[in-house]
């Protein structure tokens, strides 16, 4: 039993002196001086309409932290190689944050700039836990996406009042077209547009690839015999979903099945990433993980 102790203390003091070493010789990067960077992560898109709402969150970052470099990353490999073919090298999260090890940041706040935590959100998760166990960075820290707590989905639903556009009348219909996943996540767009309708009974929120489907929300809009919608994208670029799905003149985009049931559609090509209210809600979350670092 004693023997046991002792050996346990010795092994004990051997962690400690070797650990010791590596920080004495300033392994880990526990010596180095601090510098501190942001990292925003956004799915991407291959659309040059998309390009606007990049750059108005790049600039009001850059406003907010004008002492902080900003590095950018697209969570999807399919937009990323469409970009490559034109020539536009995008980094992938794993390798922008290689490259800021190589540059020796010690401090890196990632912020996701998805919609909701859901697919993409989860695998950025693993991204910067794997970076976090190897040790790169002092610190690593993710932001939490557009709608994460209870306070941004009050923020979120003030934000899709405030832009919704201002000659719509109450009794005509705004519908908004989220993404959607197979991610449990999913279950966000139909709160919210349950908290919406508690204050504006005829916003609607509808996804391509997941709940709630573009069939009920034209049922429900039937229900209220709605004669006029708007429809909106619910996702931080308006690029191909927008276009083609949500305005296109194909016969299953949302505007043509609305049109068919006898409602009359406007669409707003605008993602929320070109709105300041939406915006903000992303750059204060970038806040989180930067404030930890002080
Ligand atoms: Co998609």
């Amino acid at each position: 039993m004693r023997l046991k102790k002792l050996l346990g203390l010795m092994i004990g003091m051997v962690f400690l002196l070797t650990h010791a070493n590596i920080l004495a010789a300033g392994g880990h990067g526990h010596n180095a001086p601090k510098k501190i960077g942001i990292l925003l992560v956004a799915f991407g898109s291959s659309e040059a309409s998309a390009q606007v709402s990049f750059e108005n969150i790049d600039k009001k970052v850059k406003a907010a932290y004008p002492k902080i470099p900003v590095r950018w990353a697209y969570t999807s490999s399919i937009i990323r190689e469409k970009l490559a073919k034109q020539g536009k090298d995008l980094d992938s999260p794993e390798v922008a944050l290689a490259k800021m090890q190589d540059e020796k940041f010690t401090h890196v706040a990632l912020q996701s700039l998805h919609t909701i935590g859901g697919a993409e959100y989860h695998d950025l998760r693993r991204t910067v836990s794997g970076f976090k166990t190897m040790g790169g960075f002092q610190n690593i820290i993710l932001g939490y996406p557009m709608i994460a707590t209870q306070k941004d989905m009050a923020r979120a639903v003030d934000a899709i009042l405030a832009t919704i556009p201002q000659q719509r009348k109450k009794k005509e219909a705004v519908v908004l077209m989220g993404h959607g996943t197979h991610h449990p996540s999913n279950a966000f767009y139909a709160a919210l547009m349950f908290q919406l309708q508690l204050q504006d009974p005829n916003v609607f929120v509808g996804t391509v690839e997941g709940y709630p489907e573009v069939g009920l929300i034209k049922d429900l809009m039937l229900k209220k015999k709605i004669k006029k919608a708007y429809l909106l994208p619910f996702m931080s670029v308006a690029g191909d979903h927008a276009k083609n799905d949500m305005a296109g003149d194909e016969e299953d985009s949302w505007k043509s099945i609305f049109t068919k049931a006898g409602i009359q559609c406007e669409t707003v090509l605008k993602g929320t990433a070109e709105y300041d209210q939406f915006v903000d809600i992303w750059v204060d979350h970038l806040g989180g993980p930067l404030g930890h670092f002080k």
